[in-house]
């Protein structure tokens, strides 16, 4: 079966991302590269330290942060050419990997991920507003395996008017969000999403008695500027000063011709 490419991904795609704020991307990576890339994720996955975001009703997920530092293989993936030619394209920006994270959804006492967006917790400002994130399926994931659910549209409310804060949580979903539809993308291994980091998207549990493994490495525009704020402090960079650029190796541009 043909992979995706930079090249074959249909304008309809393009269009459907611009207008939807996500897109789900078939047979991005080919099979032997899952293997590998698999192989490498339980590797870090029993060996890496996690950080485990647990709720009341239970572990929403652990993640190793920045594999792609941690492996030559994981580092491939992050700056992979067929997703990042993928999402500059949807993009259409010149842009810098920030970080990867491999991602675990454990068999039993997951809960769902909440509701959110991601825009409020990177730490830069300038550039276009065209932060995206691919996240890689290296597992199948059925609904049952928690995939993930997508407001359609909702990257152009951007103005924080879709949550209200409550108890120091600033994600507490507006009524008029809560009855919005969702679209809900079961992957296959290999497949890819994007979606833009003023999407409101969420998961379900996984149900499905095996491990939801996944990669998600975010992409920013290459002209992006340090700028921390009171919610980005999980992703705050040792050594940056704010107003300065990503300009090091930690945050390379990638793309078709960087
Ligand atoms: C998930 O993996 O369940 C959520 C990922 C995200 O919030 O981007
Ligand atoms: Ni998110």
């Amino acid at each position: 079966m043909n992979l995706t490419t930079p090249e074959t991904l249909s304008a309809e795609t393009v269009f459907h991302y611009r207008s939807r704020g996500f897109v789900h991307v078939p047979r991005v990576l080919s099979g032997e590269e899952v293997k590998e890339l698999l192989a490498e994720a339980r590797t870090q996955l029993g060996q890496e330290e996690k950080i485990s975001w647990d709720q009341e009703d239970g572990n929403v997920m652990d993640w190793v942060p920045r594999p792609d530092q941690k492996s030559e293989t994981l580092r491939r993936l992050a700056l992979h050419p067929r997703i990042t030619g993928i999402a500059e394209r949807l993009a259409d920006r010149k842009l810098r990997m920030f970080k990867s994270e491999i991602i675990l959804k454990r068999t039993s006492g997951a809960a769902g991920t909440p509701l959110h967006y991601d825009e409020p917790v990177f730490p830069w400002s300038g550039g276009a507003p065209v932060t995206l994130t691919a996240w890689v399926a290296l597992v199948d994931v059925p609904v049952e395996r928690g995939c993930m659910s997508f407001v359609p549209g909702s990257h152009l409310s951007h103005d924080g008017t879709l949550f209200t804060e409550a108890d120091g949580n600033p994600y507490v979903p507006r009524p008029e969000l809560t009855w919005q539809p969702r679209v809900t993308v079961p992957l296959r291994a290999g497949d890819c999403t994007f979606h833009h980091a003023r999407t409101v998207h969420m998961a379900g549990t996984n149900a499905s008695g095996e491990e939801r493994i996944s990669v998600a490495t975010v992409y920013m525009d290459a002209d992006s500027v340090y700028q921390p704020s009171a919610l980005s402090y999980g992703n705050n960079v040792e050594g940056m000063e704010p107003g300065e650029r990503f300009a090091d190796d930690r945050f390379p541009v990638v793309g078709l011709d960087q």
